[in-house]
């Protein structure tokens, strides 16, 4: 179809001057790729001599010391005469969790003027999606398919928590995470390695900000390393196993690209890793991340990852989990105290060379210099930043951003104005639950939720009630009340989903639908004939298949944080348009888990064509795999929504598919466009996805990888050119010799709103 529409203004000049603009590009860009590995190499660092001066005059014990994470409860709030000890003496190099800035300052005070070479602290905290003010968890600012967002929040996060005295966070969580069972897919960004590792970028950039140095730098630390995701059927903390390959086309990805935008940490995993647990792992430690990236920033463990070694049956005791996690190459040890009783035996022994050991120091003291702790060691304990203006406008945008609108049947949403509303289900005024996991720090009194929002902000009158104690009641006894109250209004918005504590550390589920009763206070509340909107907040893809066909709307909001409420108001009423498009496959059934977009294509590729319905088997088939292909006879081979998808309140199409060569040779590029029209009625945001797939290589690929991506928001009858550049580098893989290639060859390429849409076109690599 030929359309004819406006273009933006400004979109004419990006076109008319794109050539310039492109040459220009091309120019600034690469000198600036040269000079971040400058940085990041430690013979040009600046801080070496002052580095080897001071391990020069290190003790053995205050050298093990650095090597020290101690912690205190989250909760905790004194102080023990032990710990203060332990740091006049030199034995502690960094604490997490320590809590209020008048004992942070006391400890730094400790270190500096009283410990053996006055070396400073350094203090850490699961700063995740927000201090105080709580973006939406990560899962879900995955979602907005912005890293402006991401980054803006994390720099809000930073802001936050260095006014208390906190340096460095442990995030971002950068697994790759492909099973919703597991309930650390809450702090992920999903199952895709190029969006993970746009967001890691984002990530890195807003926690650290231009210059570790700054006073507002919070370093950042991406965990886990590695492969923490890949836990088997979802259970957290479970074996991964993940071949080279995979490893390193997917699951490394984003930690390199953390590396390459100058993350000052990581942390290691509690998984074993094809037989060896991740904090003992020399392969992944030594390798990869220091002799193949050239990492020169430090590396901790998770909380008693070290000498949970032994549980995996890989250490035999405490000072045999020290001298393979030493060796190994990790240089601090978080919590548990192997390090601590037992460097010292181990380097007198020569099992630990204390030329390691010294590396660990000095990895350690780069940070600490880097970050200007010799400097500034303590914090300006007067800042009045929490809960800013701003900070509360950016959360409130993040959120907006990060809602993705599933089903809209008979564009049910957005709510006229006049329409009266039920409010019911357990989330719908649940301020501590929609703040989501790992918030140690948000509180619940600051949080404004859907309920507060309709009636105080916007003075609307609705009728509440919640219906279900909280997402895992599975009494009915207040199904009534709710059925009258749906009865009496024009439209029921049902809000529900999980509880915080649902997703998270530890908190794996095996089904993942509604929790409780959920789903049969939806049937009742079906019957009376109104209009359903779900909203659903929580911290995984929910399993749909029982009620999707009885509700007329999803909005899935994740767990959206402090502004969640407004957020949720301003689009159900339309005063903003649903952007959030899906960071993860949303599964039909959790039957069908593992299901990610770029998979493999296998011998039988599944196909509407192929694909037989178990009802319609015939009796006594003739038992034959022949003619059927890679699917599940009940549950076929598509996810219930793909990966990227989401609705809006307006219609875009894509057109004009154009291409500037048909082949790709060394050094060159493919610049492919395509014309984006908003053809609805209303302004809106479409996020266009550029995929492509290998056809034929040395080791299979999967049937689309998604390569490139461009939020852009439209007024109605507008239309713009989206442009996307394809080099060589684009399309390398980790072959089976272990070297990244180009291979020659036909490669696809699709532009479209999802994984499973778009106009396609082909090129050959020469
Ligand atoms: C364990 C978690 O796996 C990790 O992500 C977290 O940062 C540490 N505990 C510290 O709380």
């Amino acid at each position: 179809m030929f359309l004819i529409c406006e273009y933006q203004q400004n979109d004419y000049m990006k076109i008319k001057y794109l050539p310039i603009l492109l040459v220009l590009l091309t120019f600034c860009a690469s000198p600036k790729k040269e000079t971040i590995n400058k940085i990041d190499n430690k013979a040009g660092s600046p801080y070496e001599d002052k580095i080897e001066a001071l391990i020069a005059k290190m003790s053995l014990q205050e050298k093990i010391g650095q090597t020290a994470q101690r912690g205190t409860s989250s909760r905790g709030k004194g102080l023990s005469e032990e710990l203060k000890q332990a740091v006049r003496e030199g034995r502690v190099g960094s604490f997490l969790n320590l809590k209020g800035k008048a004992n942070v300052a006391e400890l730094q005070r400790l270190a500096v003027e009283e410990s053996p070479n006055g070396i400073p602290l350094i203090f850490a905290r699961d700063v995740i999606h927000g201090y105080k003010t709580i973006f939406p968890i990560p899962l879900g600012q995955a979602a907005t398919w912005n890293p402006k967002i991401v980054e803006r929040g994390s720099r809000v996060a930073a802001i936050e928590a260095t006014s208390m005295g906190i340096r460095w966070t442990f995030a971002p969580m950068l697994d790759i995470s492909r099973d919703p069972r597991w309930g650390r897919i809450a702090e992920s960004a999903g199952e895709d390695p190029f969006l993970t590792s746009e967001m890691a970028k984002a990530y890195v950039k807003g926690f650290q900000g231009d210059n570790l140095n700054s006073q507002t730098s919070l370093a950042a630390c991406g965990k886990h390393f590695v492969g923490y995701g890949a836990a088997e059927g979802g259970r957290d903390y479970n074996t991964a196993i993940i071949h080279d390959q995979l490893l390193h086309n997917v699951y490394l990805k984003p930690f390199k690209a953390a590396k390459e935008a100058g993350i000052a940490t990581y942390m290691t995993s509690f998984n074993e890793l094809n037989g060896i647990p991740a904090s003992g792992n020399k392969y992944i430690l030594q390798d990869v991340l220091r002799d193949t990236w050239n990492f020169d920033g430090f590396v901790v463990s998770d909380w008693n990852s070290i000498t949970e070694m032994i549980a995996h049956g890989y250490s035999e005791n405490p000072k045999a989990a020290a001298k393979s996690a030493a060796n190994a190459g990790l240089d601090m040890e978080m919590t548990s105290q192997a390090y601590d009783n037992h460097l010292e035996e181990l380097i007198k022994e020569g099992a630990v060379s204390m030329d390691q050991l010294d590396d660990m120091v000095r990895n350690i003291l780069r940070i600490k210099f880097k970050m200007g702790l010799f400097d500034t060691p303590y914090f300006d304990k007067n800042q009045d930043v929490l809960y800013k203006e701003d900070h509360l406008v950016s959360a409130k945008e993040a959120a907006v951003q990060s809602m993705v609108l599933l089903k809209n049947r008979d564009d049910v949403l957005p709510i006229n104005e006049g329409r009266k509303i039920a409010l019911i289900g357990p989330l719908a005024d649940a301020p501590h639950e929609q703040l989501g996991t790992w918030t140690f720090d948000g509180e619940k009194e600051h949080t404004v939720t859907p309920l507060s929002t309709l009636t105080k902000q916007y003075g609307k009158k609705v009728t509440y009630v919640k219906g279900l104690a909280n997402s895992r009641d599975n009494s009915s006894k207040d199904f009534k009340k709710a059925i009258k109250a749906a009865k009496k209004s024009d439209l029921i918005v049902f809000v529900g989903g999980e509880e915080a504590i649902l997703s998270g550390e530890a908190h794996s589920r095996a089904n993942i639908n509604l929790p409780g009763a959920q789903e049969e206070l939806l049937t009742e509340l079906a019957k009376t004939g109104k209009p359903i909107v779900l909203v659903i907040m929580a911290g995984r893809p929910i399993t749909l298949g029982n009620i999707l066909d009885k509700v007329d709307a999803v909005l899935f909001a994740w767990h959206p944080g402090t502004m969640g409420g407004p957020a949720l108001v301003e689009l159900l009423y339309g005063k903003a348009s649903p952007s959030g498009r899906l960071p993860v496959s949303w599964p039909k059934t959790v039957g069908q888990i593992p299901v990610h977009y770029n998979h493999k294509s296998t011998g039988r590729p599944a196909s509407k064509e192929s694909f037989v319905h178990i009802d319609d088997i015939p009796e006594f088939a003739w038992q034959s795999s022949l003619g059927n292909t890679s699917h599940y006879l009940d549950a076929g081979f598509s996810p219930q929504y793909p990966f990227g998808y989401g609705l809006t309140y307006s219609k875009f199409n894509c057109e004009g598919l154009t291409q500037s060569s048909s082949s790709l040779s060394n050094g060159g590029k493919i610049v492919v466009t395509a014309t984006l029209n908003n053809i609805g009625d209303r302004k809106a945001t479409e996020v266009v996805q550029l995929y492509v797939q290998d056809e034929f290589a040395s080791i299979t690929r999967p049937v689309k990888e998604l390569k490139g991506f461009k939020r852009i928001t439209l007024e109605a009858g507008k239309c713009e050119k989206v442009t996307f550049e394809i080099n060589k580098e684009d399309l390398s893989f980790y072959n089976a010799d272990g070297e990244w290639v180009t291979e020659a060859g036909s490669f696809k390429f699709w532009i479209g709103p999802n994984a499973m849409e778009g106009l396609s076109g082909s090129f050959e690599v020469e």
